[in-house]
């Protein structure tokens, strides 16, 4: 029987303060996540010094909850983990403190990880069969890329973006189209009342570069038929630019992920981050590894975008390597996938 290790997780790298108990890295005891989206709403987007006081606030409320749900305290938890990077400074800054003081008062090994890194491990937690070597598309508001999961910790970048990350086109698009923020969410909903092919918007490739992205053009050419139908007089269909828009990330994110699975003569795919759990996306996804024979991992929408539950999977694969970090561990938020 495998031993039994408990980690207690703290994620607080953008506006959600999240805090879990993750057993062995793929059983979730607990995975409480405080979001402050209403607070940023008005503002149209995340503003960083609400983000970090509001970590301080709440903190240490979730992280009791998460121990109370799980139905353990302090004395059963073998580790506590804590993502240093990337992110907002002063937001990751409150849960490296915070983990940090847990570790020193109780004399707990501490582990920093790389929020990306989390993503891509929430596939571990309700897939038990799925283990590296397989590709992982991650997508959310900072972060497109295409990466190799060579082994437990261990990545490879095939691609990454050029400019905008999927998520920050959607929600710049989502501003520009009336919807507000948070963006990916209300054009995934509008897009289901529009038609994708009303508007050809550009399917960006950087020439000898297959797997990298761009997605600021899209963005401004959304922009362009935007200020074209103003000057015309006309109005624009709201649900159809977002079904167009949509449409074509999709296409783009599909198209690339599946030359990567070409190229690589894998077999699995997964997909992680928040515009993970967009569901054009899902089902195109789906639908092309169907037809190709590849098995298909996507996590529940809630365990795509921030949370906790996902830093505890991927500290698990840490711990069991033997990383531990030192009470000097300290907030990097441009921590590059790969770094140490
Ligand atoms: O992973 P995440 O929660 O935070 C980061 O690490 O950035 O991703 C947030 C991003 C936002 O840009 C949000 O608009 C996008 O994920 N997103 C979506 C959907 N849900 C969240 N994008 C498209 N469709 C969705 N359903
Ligand atoms: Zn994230």
């Amino acid at each position: 029987m495998l031993e039994e290790i408990k980690i207690l997780a703290v994620e607080s790298s953008c506006d959600e303060t999240a805090a879990a108990v993750v057993v062995n890295g793929r059983e979730v005891r607990s995975n409480i996540i405080s979001s402050q989206i209403d607070l940023h709403t008005i503002y149209g987007g995340v503003v960083p010094e609400i983000a970090s006081r509001k970590h301080v606030e709440h903190i240490n409320y979730v992280i009791q909850e998460a121990l109370d749900t799980a139905g353990v305290t302090l004395n059963d938890i073998d580790a506590v983990a804590v993502t240093y990077g990337p992110g907002l400074v002063g937001a990751l800054l409150v849960g490296v403190a915070e983990a940090k003081a847990i570790s020193y008062a109780r004399n707990l090994p501490l582990i920093g990880v790389h929020h990306i890194e989390g993503h891509i491990s929430a596939n571990y937690i309700e897939n038990p069969d799925l283990e590296p070597p397989y590709v992982c598309l991650v997508v959310s508001g900072g972060h497109s890329h295409l990466v190799k999961v060579v082994d437990y910790g261990v990545y490879e970048v095939l691609g990454r973006t050029r400019d905008d990350a999927a998520g920050e086109a959607f929600d710049k698009v989502a501003r520009a189209i009336g919807l507000g923020y948070p963006g990916g969410p209300k054009i995934d909903r509008q897009a289901k009342l529009g038609n994708p092919q009303a508007i050809v918007f550009p399917r960006a490739s950087i020439a000898d570069h297959p797997y990298d992205f761009s997605f600021s053009g899209l963005k401004s050419a959304v922009l362009n038929y935007l200020n074209q139908c103003e000057m015309k007089g006309e109005t624009y269909d709201q649900a159809d630019v977002a079904a167009s828009f949509q449409q074509a990330v999709v296409d783009v994110l599909t198209g690339h992920a599946m030359l990567a699975m070409e190229e690589t003569g894998m077999k699995r795919l997964a997909i992680a981050g928040g515009v993970a759990s967009n569901t054009a996306l899902r089902q195109s996804m789906k639908e092309a590894c169907t037809q190709r024979g590849i098995a298909f991992y996507s996590p529940s929408p809630i365990l795509c975008t921030d949370n906790a539950a996902m830093i505890g999977a991927a500290a698990y694969y840490e711990y069991r390597k033997g990383v531990r970090h030192g009470l000097d561990l300290n907030a990097v938020p441009n921590l590059r996938l790969g770094d140490r």
